[in-house]
């Protein structure tokens, strides 16, 4: 297996899953049967639902395992009239540090495009938050062979010069059609929008782009990680399902660990 030069990060997206009661018998049931991580180099996030955030930050610190709890999203201004946000300094009170920003459920059900995008990352970045920002093409833009200028456009409008030069960004390829349908991108898809991705922010950014890590998301399971994380361009998984029960979280990290150091 190729070494994987820039570590490897585990996040667990719950979405609309999980409230309070419910995470602490998450985290009860992977303290009882958690390994220690096999090297400081792979690393577990968590993200759960806003209600639940600070519940899973208290018990994260109990935690057998360092793991990093993350927001599924969060607001570019620091306060004010924005009905249903949250804004980073909330997130900071109760320790968090990490936000996921710009996935395709936002972007699809919730009006997010790529400007909200950039103005939110472009934010919690300042505010010394680490993001982790979401892109990927639907079905009907693959079939339409439209992929990389897609991937092109979100990468332009949504990161910024800013961003990437934080080392503070991390790029999470996830195809819509590959989310929650089992249908997983084949590594040799993976692979190729990766090194797209990285490649395009290589031409436009320069020599950051090898140190920006890209997770790749859509159906990922302990089945199928090593043979993606096997991508040279593959530097971890956002993995929803897969992250729902905690032995099959665990097991993905295990097999990372197992097959990687
Ligand atoms: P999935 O979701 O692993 O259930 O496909 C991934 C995601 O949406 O982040």
């Amino acid at each position: 297996m190729p070494p994987k030069v820039r570590g490897v990060l585990i996040a667990g997206n719950w979405k609309m899953n999980y409230g309070p009661k419910e995470t602490e018998a998450y985290f009860r049931a992977m303290a009882a049967q958690a390994p220690s991580l096999p090297s400081d180099k792979l690393r577990a996030c968590l993200i759960p639902p806003a209600v639940s955030l600070a519940t899973a930050q208290h018990l994260a610190s109990q935690n057998p395992f360092p793991i990093t709890i993350a927001a599924q999203n969060a607001h570019w201004e620091l306060k004010g009239a924005f009905t249903g946000e949250l804004s980073g300094p909330m997130l900071k009170e109760i320790g968090l540090s990490t936000v996921l920003i710009g996935h395709s459920e936002r972007r699809q059900f919730f009006g997010e495009t790529d400007e909200t995008v950039r103005k939110r990352a472009d934010s919690l970045i300042a505010q010394g938050f680490e993001v982790i920002l979401c892109i990927g093409e639907t079905r009907a833009e693959r079939e339409a062979h439209q992929t990389e200028a897609v991937l092109r456009r979100q990468l332009d409008e949504g990161v910024s010069a800013a961003a990437l030069s934080s080392g503070k960004l991390i790029i999470a390829y996830e195809p819509v059609w590959a989310i929650g349908t089992g249908l997983t991108a084949t590594p040799g898809q993976a692979q190729e929008a990766h090194a797209f991705i990285r490649g395009h922010l290589k031409k436009t950014h320069g020599a950051i782009a090898d140190k920006i890590v890209i997770l790749y998301g859509g159906s990922v399971t302990p089945e199928n990680i090593d043979s993606l994380l096997a991508c040279p361009d593959v530097d971890g998984g956002l993995v929803g399902g897969a992250s729902l029960k905690p032995e099959s979280f665990l097991a993905l990290l295990s097999k990372v660990g197992r097959t990687f150091w």
